[in-house]
């Protein structure tokens, strides 16, 4: 297959990108390297370019059997203080995928977010939940969604939607592993977190959530939504105790109180009948997946590898 993905360059886009080309397909990448740098790798052609633009995104499917559409503002701390861009690049920018898409016969996964749910009183939750997002990035995500939804009824886009949760893994260089990591190697003494150490969220690790990118290619149904998390939680607290554990060392904590960040949820936790129901299972628990991540991390500390 000749394959498209947006956003190629970042955390969850390489992986996606390494697998695709490892089963054998033609491989090309569209990121404008904002929040990425260039992989270099010899199978894969990168085109720079940004989804905002609608020529350079019918440029780059030119020819593609399907899209897998990553790109995007990933940030809600980053969307709360540049709400055009975040509303640009993940609205917009979607719609020109979309139109893409229609006007060259072209499937599309597209990749959302649970953050769309807003804090839900319903956990785990399922996907026909209401959406109710607080912050400018859920907003902007969960309004690319519904012209997914509305262009699948009236253009008859082939299009399946992936609500991701928590992914974390190696070459993930944001989110709480990643901040304590960071705080623990520069002092293992002592841990600031964020907000009070309860949230409770739903961790997936970054090779489940790449099946479940596979299987909803080739079993999910047009026009139908996915949640992608595991089912269970862990707390900040959790993690940290996780982490320490693996360093094996006894830092004090200290907490900032409150919401770790403006628009953060408290609480996620995923309905994955819908996503199980079409043969995905997660595979990795939450020590391994933490585990992996550390041996990672360390590994980019020894080497100053930046990828
Ligand atoms: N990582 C998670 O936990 C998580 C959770 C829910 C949803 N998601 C979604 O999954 C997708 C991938 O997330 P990620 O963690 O890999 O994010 P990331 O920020 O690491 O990668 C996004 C990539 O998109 C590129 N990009 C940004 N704006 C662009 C533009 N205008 N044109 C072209 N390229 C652009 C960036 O340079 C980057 O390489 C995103 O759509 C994100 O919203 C991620």
């Amino acid at each position: 297959m000749n394959i498209l993905i947006t956003g190629h360059a970042g955390f969850i886009g390489t992986h996606l990108t390494k697998k695709l080309i490892n089963n054998g397909h033609n491989v090309r990448g569209l990121d404008n390297y904002s929040a990425s740098k260039k992989l270099n790798l010899k199978q894969l052609k990168e085109i720079k370019g940004d989804i905002k633009n609608q020529k350079t995104v019918e440029k780059a499917a030119e020819g593609c059997d399907i899209i897998f559409h990553l790109a995007a503002q990933s940030s809600v701390p980053k969307s709360t203080k540049n709400i055009d861009e975040d509303f640009q690049t993940n609205t917009k920018g979607t719609l020109n995928i979309l139109k893409t898409a229609i006007k060259k016969d072209i499937e599309i996964i597209n990749t959302s977010t649970s953050t769309v749910y807003g804090p839900t009183n319903k956990t785990p939750t399922p996907e026909n939940e209401p959406l109710k997002p607080i912050s400018p990035y859920g907003a902007s995500k969960a309004s690319a969604e519904m012209y997914c939804n509305a262009l699948h009824n009236t253009h008859n886009l082939n299009i399946k939607t992936l609500r991701l949760y928590n992914v974390y893994g190696p070459k993930n260089k944001k989110g709480v592993m990643w901040d304590f990591f960071n705080k623990l190697t520069k002092n293992p003494n002592k841990l600031k977190i964020l907000g009070t150490g309860k949230q409770e969220k739903d961790y997936i690790y970054i090779k489940d959530t790449i099946d479940a990118f596979i299987k909803t290619w080739k079993n999910g149904e047009p026009g139908e939504t996915y949640n992608v998390g595991t089912g269970k939680t862990l707390t900040v607290n959790q993690i940290a105790k996780k982490i320490t554990d693996l360093m094996n060392i006894n830092p004090k904590y200290t907490y900032t109180g409150g919401k770790s960040w403006k628009g953060d949820i408290e609480k996620t936790q995923a309905d994955t009948t819908k996503l199980r129901q079409i043969g995905w299972k997660p595979q990795t628990t939450a020590n391994q997946g933490i585990k992996k991540t550390y041996n990672w991390y360390q590994k980019t500390q020894n080497t100053s590898q930046t990828n």
